[in-house]
């Protein structure tokens, strides 16, 4: 029979790296190449395969390098191009790979391009951008930008305005420029070429514009709209994507995973999988579900059920294999989002860690996921450094939440939570720098570091080990990396539980957890066999399986599996 082929990355797992927090090479306080590069067998060790750098093109930093001034450089902070070809180096020798941040929907005001279309606005460069007239002595039309403003703002020296999605000094490139998505397609060739594996998707879905620039329906006091509410009316971004596919990804074998927050689940399998734009996508449902508004004072607090069956529901979508997050610098640290208060010791970050990882699709994992890293200590509106958070504490009060209040509501959601340094010991600046760390390090960093996790009983950067381990395992891979998923015990208020089933191998296996308090039990009288456990033991008595708080269990069921317990 002849055996079905699936893609190189389908059984390996990912680990983000944000380079700046990551770890300081060169004792000048911000984290670096040579950093990361010094801890290769730290990752590989950990059973991380793919490495997702996020920029460290040359950058002004205004958006902590999501501005990018040239494609083809590596900015000084974070050290030279021979770093990064060492670094492609040094992960081929381990049997690992390469991938790079792709910031393609805009790129810096300091870019050349940019600076170029300033210079001449009805030259060649003029038209790499949206440069329209405004309205009525204002910008063309309402839209406002993710980090708050119109998203147009006065090109210098013009009465022309330009359009951008992010921060004004992030200004968006024209893709309709068919010379535009040549010197794109031109610059990912150059990188693939250069060895790297593939690359993650910024922010792809804002590549469409609709073009008729109308006004949108205004949802915030100021009379603006929300740029994000033009998507749905941008469907044709498939022959941009195609082209990168076509001409750059497919000729690589390249691994792709697109950021995009906000499309239908209809479209999923138009972006991800065989016959999609990129290998994956991430999967974000569950990121969203406790959305109520484009602001983060709206958001709800965190809802098991709403958590669960999100990601339920992007489960049971088979026709993409997903790539599975907890974390990313977007987003606050888990167990500060995904857990009430109170809850977020070891057993509840292992369990969160196992019904991750064991999901059908790709793991991937945030630094300092893997020590179950926690929210920073954020006192003032001033100890925050990112844009957005400065933005969404000025839409809070604006809206009219105390200074208190909005403050509650950035420390719980600011995208600087997983910023901070990562904590490598319970030595000065955790570790991380010889010298002034660009951020300050979390205060928790004594008790919370890699050393201190490695030496303790309850590692959880070894239960992260032994999960990756065991996805990997000859013996499971069948169900775990390419087999099915089916929900089980939905109808249990505080389990999360789940089958993973292998076709070739008929194994069969039971991610099972109790996510709350006290203790909980479901009817269960197969016979089985405890693979891993958060807890010494596992009571199961009656035909019935009793749980602890936060336990979970990963169970090979069926004949053949009997143990004693
Ligand atoms: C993506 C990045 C985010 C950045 C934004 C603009 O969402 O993940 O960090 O601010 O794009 O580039």
């Amino acid at each position: 029979m002849k055996k079905t082929s699936f893609p190189w990355w389908q059984n390996k797992a990912a680990y983000q790296i944000y380079p700046k927090s990551f770890f300081d090479g060169s004792g000048d306080g911000i984290g670096d190449l040579p950093g990361v590069l010094s801890k290769l067998d730290y990752l590989k060790d950990l059973g991380v395969d793919i490495l997702w750098l996020s920029p460290v093109y040359p950058s002004p930093m205004v958006d902590q390098g999501y501005d990018i001034s040239d494609y083809y450089g590596v900015d000084p902070r974070f050290g030279t191009m021979e770093d990064l070809d060492a670094l492609i180096q040094e992960l081929k020798r381990r049997e690992m790979y390469l991938v790079m941040d792709l910031v393609v929907s805009h790129c810096s005001d300091r870019h050349r391009w940019f600076q170029e279309a300033i210079r001449d606005p009805a030259g060649k460069y003029g038209q790499y951008f949206y440069l329209k007239p405004g309205r009525n002595g204002g910008p063309p039309n309402n839209w406002r930008a993710e980090f708050g403003g119109s998203c147009w703002d006065r090109l210098p020296g013009s009465d022309l305005y330009y359009f951008h999605t992010f921060a004004k000094e992030q200004p968006d490139l024209n893709w309709e420029n068919p010379e535009v998505r040549r010197e794109i397609c031109d610059m990912v060739n150059w990188w693939l070429d250069k060895g790297v594996s593939g690359f993650r998707l910024d922010a792809i879905i804002n590549l469409k514009k609709d073009l008729s620039f109308r006004d949108g329906p205004a949802d915030s006091p100021d009379g603006t709209c929300a740029v994000s509410k033009m998507l749905p009316q941008t469907t044709e971004i498939g022959a941009f994507l195609n082209q990168l596919k076509q001409e750059c990804f497919l000729p690589h074998d390249a691994f792709t995973v697109g950021e995009v927050y906000s499309i239908t689940r209809e479209r999923v399998s138009e972006f991800g999988g065989p016959e999609g734009y990129f290998s994956t996508l991430f999967d974000f449902a569950h990121f969203l579900a406790d959305h109520r508004g484009v602001f983060w004072y709206q958001h709800k607090p965190f809802d098991f059920r709403s958590w669960r069956d999100a990601i339920f529901r992007s489960q049971e979508n088979d026709s993409v294999f997903l790539a599975n997050v907890l974390e990313n610098h977007d987003r606050p640290r888990s167990p500060g989002i995904f857990l009430p208060e109170g809850d977020e010791g070891y057993e509840a970050v292992t369990a969160m860690a196992a019904l991750s990882v064991l999901l059908r699709g790709i793991p991937f994992l945030y630094q300092g996921q893997e020590i179950g890293m926690r929210n920073g200590d954020f006192r003032t509106v001033e100890d925050f450094e990112d844009l957005n958070t400065h933005d969404q504490y000025r839409a809070a009060r604006a809206a009219g939440l105390t200074e208190e209040e909005a403050m509650a509501v950035c420390r719980r959601h600011s995208r600087d939570n997983a910023r901070t340094p990562m904590q490598w010991t319970g030595g000065g600046h955790a570790g991380f720098t010889t010298g002034t760390p660009w951020f300050p390090v979390n205060p928790n960093y004594r008790e919370l570091n890699v050393e201190a996790d490695a030496a303790s009983a309850r590692s959880v950067r070894g239960w992260y080990k032994r999960l990756l381990a065991l996805r990997k395992d000859p013996e499971w891979e069948d169900a775990l990396v390419r087999g099915g998923f089916r929900p089980a015990f939905r109808e249990e208020a505080e389990i999360f539980a789940y089958w993973r089933t292998g076709e070739e191998s008929g194994k069969r296996i039971l991610v099972l957890c109790h996510y709350g308090r006290g203790t909980a039990s479901v009817p269960f009288a197969e016979p089985f066999r405890v693979l891993m456990n958060n807890y010494d033991s596992l009571e199961s008595r009656e035909g019935r399986l009793r749980l602890d708080a936060y336990q979970v269990v990963v169970l090979a069921c069926g004949a053949g599996e009997q143990e004693e317990v």
